[in-house]
């Protein structure tokens, strides 16, 4: 069970722990199968069985120190009642998006038992599956990547609405994020309860703020939330990761968040981002997705790489700096999985 823990607490270890965002899903034969018999997305999230069967699928073809919960972070926009929808090829859709005042008076409180019972029973049933060697990442979007979402009413290339709202009604915006800061909480603290060993923040959209609005909503908001995790539950430490895509401009005030680690894309460079966060945070990342369509030697040169940039010591978790992509080839990941297992006890000796 140890040795991601341990890297994430900053502990020894024999070499460096590895597992990579998305690691179930659509670039796996396997889930396509399982998906297709589910007909949709949501059916595999809202069946406990058939997600404790896409989390574990990775972990049967590669050598993963992780398992992460199959699940979405739009699950708590869903249960609040703005009607979610996938629609294939255009991504996330909501029927009832957030556009008024109004509307942010409206949104509920949601207990994470009820409304959200569904994904707990599939930590429960996942906890019980799982090696007990492997822990099993629980997560939820940030309040401020979740409002992005809930305000555009789906993914959105330019956020004009979800900024708009926030450079015109910033009062607004703080009530909305505080909203979302408790039910992200919460939803984390019942992952918690239910068996989880690591939670992580997804702020993908945290990189597209001006500095000084990612100070004060963003990283405010997920501050928010880290202060109302119960991250030590019967004296057993759960390490809480902070992803931020885009965030290599901040690492320094994202360290002082209170979370264990920071999770990096690929354009920030390991080395420097460990000077710059000293011995506050853990490191997470970062080779980029598209290195995965290279060839297998490409691949292990740029494993290489990242390993060498961090350098010796503990601290350090292998990851992908973002989700890969659905055309990968599976034999490709296994090359990169291969490589952090090979090349990274030289660092920890
Ligand atoms: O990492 C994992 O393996 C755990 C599962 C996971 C999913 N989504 C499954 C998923 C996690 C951690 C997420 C997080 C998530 N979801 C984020 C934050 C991380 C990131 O990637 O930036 C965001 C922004 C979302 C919202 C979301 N969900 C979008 C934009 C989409 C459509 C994208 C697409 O490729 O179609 C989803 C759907 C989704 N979530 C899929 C999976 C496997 C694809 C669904 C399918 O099978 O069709």
């Amino acid at each position: 069970m140890t040795i991601l823990l341990d890297a994430l607490l900053r502990r020894p270890v024999p070499r460096t722990p590895v597992w990579f965002m998305r690691q179930a899903g659509r670039y796996l034969p396997e889930y396509r199968r399982v998906r297709a018999q589910a007909g949709s997305f949501m059916n595999l999230c809202t069946h406990p069985e058939l997600a404790c069967e896409v989390t574990l699928q990775p972990l049967r073809r590669f050598r993963l120190d992780a398992a992460i919960l199959f699940s979405d972070i739009l699950t708590i926009p869903a249960a609040m009642g703005l009607g979610l929808g996938f629609t294939e090829g255009e991504g996330p859709k909501f029927e009832r998006p957030i556009r008024s005042e109004q509307d942010i008076a409206r949104l509920p409180q949601i207990d994470p038992e009820v409304e959200l019972g569904y994904v707990l029973e599939a930590v429960r049933l996942i906890r019980k599956e799982l090696d007990r060697k492997v822990p099993l990442i629980g997560f939820a979007g940030s309040p401020w990547t979740l409002a992005t979402y809930m305000v555009e009413g789906g993914s959105s290339r330019d956020f004009k609405r979800v900024k708009t709202l926030l450079y015109d009604r910033p009062e607004l915006m703080r009530c909305l994020l505080a909203k979302l800061a408790v039910a992200v909480a919460d939803y984390l603290n019942a992952q918690i309860a239910a068996g989880v060993d690591v939670v992580m923040l997804f702020d993908t959209w945290g990189g597209v703020l001006a500095s000084q609005d990612y100070f004060e909503f963003a990283l405010a908001s997920a501050r928010q939330v880290r202060e109302r995790l119960t991250l030590n539950p019967g004296g057993k430490a759960i390490p809480a990761i902070l992803f931020t895509k885009g965030g290599g401009l901040w690492l320094e005030a994202m360290a002082e968040a209170g979370f264990d680690a920071l999770g990096l894309d690929w354009t920030c460079d390991l080395g420097e981002a460990r000077r710059r966060v000293g011995d506050k945070v853990a490191l997470q990342g970062n080779l980029d997705p598209i290195v995965l369509y290279a060839s297998p030697k490409t691949i292990r040169a740029r494993v290489a790489q990242i390993l060498d940039r961090f350098g010796p010591g503990t601290g350090h978790v292998f990851n992908l700096g973002h989700g890969i992509l659905a055309d990968t080839d599976p034999g490709h990941v296994e090359a990169m999985v291969e490589a952090v297992h090979e090349l990274s006890p030289a660092y920890h000796r």
